[in-house]
């Protein structure tokens, strides 16, 4: 049996044996069975033929039907399936791949590691960022500023990222340490942008202007001042500059 004589109703009805991510599962009641691709098209196990502008989840970036990929993946998987690149272990395929990846987007982007998909790549990235600092020796530089409406992926870190509040609901708590500021898109941007202003600019003029106040956030400083000494004692982290717009008295 191959999986092309599935019937959409049978596809259907096996597939409540299956979760989907985040969603719920009557959204899944009446699905769109994807049966196989062509180029730039999918077709349906009803019959559709549909041109997948998404290319999957911007991810089949040669297309379906390539033959290459198959071969190679069919050539790898015979000769070697699997192997660990934890302690001290490391395989020809993967090294070359590194090789060829360094420097090809920024000269001192010189280094991959590799991961399943762009959740797990966000969270690697989380943490390469705090070990980076950590290794500067600024441990308390951890935070992470995302956008509103972004979509980062569905682990627990990258969920923090998304700034979709649909998609943090019955997850909570969030992890901490991030930061949403407003999306960068002009046309729907929801605040007030001044002439000669960018949208980023105007986010982050947002974001001070709103942020007292909320745990995580940039906060005011609340500091009591030593008049005349010109020296301020603050009762929070420091995570503004002293500045006239950001001191109150205690
Ligand atoms: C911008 C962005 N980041 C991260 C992800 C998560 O990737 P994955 O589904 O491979 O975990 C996606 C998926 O759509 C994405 O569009």
């Amino acid at each position: 049996m191959t999986h092309a004589t599935l019937d959409h109703a049978t596809v259907v009805e096996m597939d409540k044996k299956q979760l989907h991510p985040v969603y719920h599962p009557s959204i899944h009641k009446d699905p769109l069975v994807v049966e196989r691709g062509e180029g730039v098209w999918i077709y349906s196990a009803d019959g559709r033929k549909i041109l997948d502008g998404m290319a999957g989840l911007w991810n089949v970036n040669v297309g379906y039907g390539n033959e290459e990929l198959p071969r190679v993946a069919y050539d790898q998987m015979r000769n070697l399936a699997y192997t660990s690149n934890f302690s001290g272990m490391t395989n020809p395929p993967s090294a070359e791949l590194a090789s060829i990846l360094a420097g090809m987007a920024h000269p001192s982007l010189n280094t991959t590691f590799f991961t399943s998909g762009g959740s797990e790549s966000n969270d690697s990235a989380f943490k390469t960022a705090r070990y980076f600092w950590y290794r500067k020796g600024k441990k308390d530089k951890i935070k992470f500023i995302s956008r509103r409406a972004g979509y980062h992926g569905i682990t627990v870190a990258a969920t923090a990222a998304t700034g979709i509040p649909r998609y943090h609901t019955m997850f909570g708590p969030l992890a901490p340490g991030f930061i949403h500021i407003a999306h960068p898109l002009v046309y729907r941007y929801p605040g007030d942008i001044t002439p000669g202003e960018t949208v980023g600019q105007a986010a982050a003029r947002a974001r001070r202007g709103d942020s007292a106040g909320r745990p995580g956030y940039r906060r005011r400083l609340h500091c009591r001042t030593d008049s005349g000494r010109g020296r301020c004692h603050c009762a929070t982290r420091r995570l503004l500059p002293p500045g006239p717009r950001n001191l109150r008295p205690l």
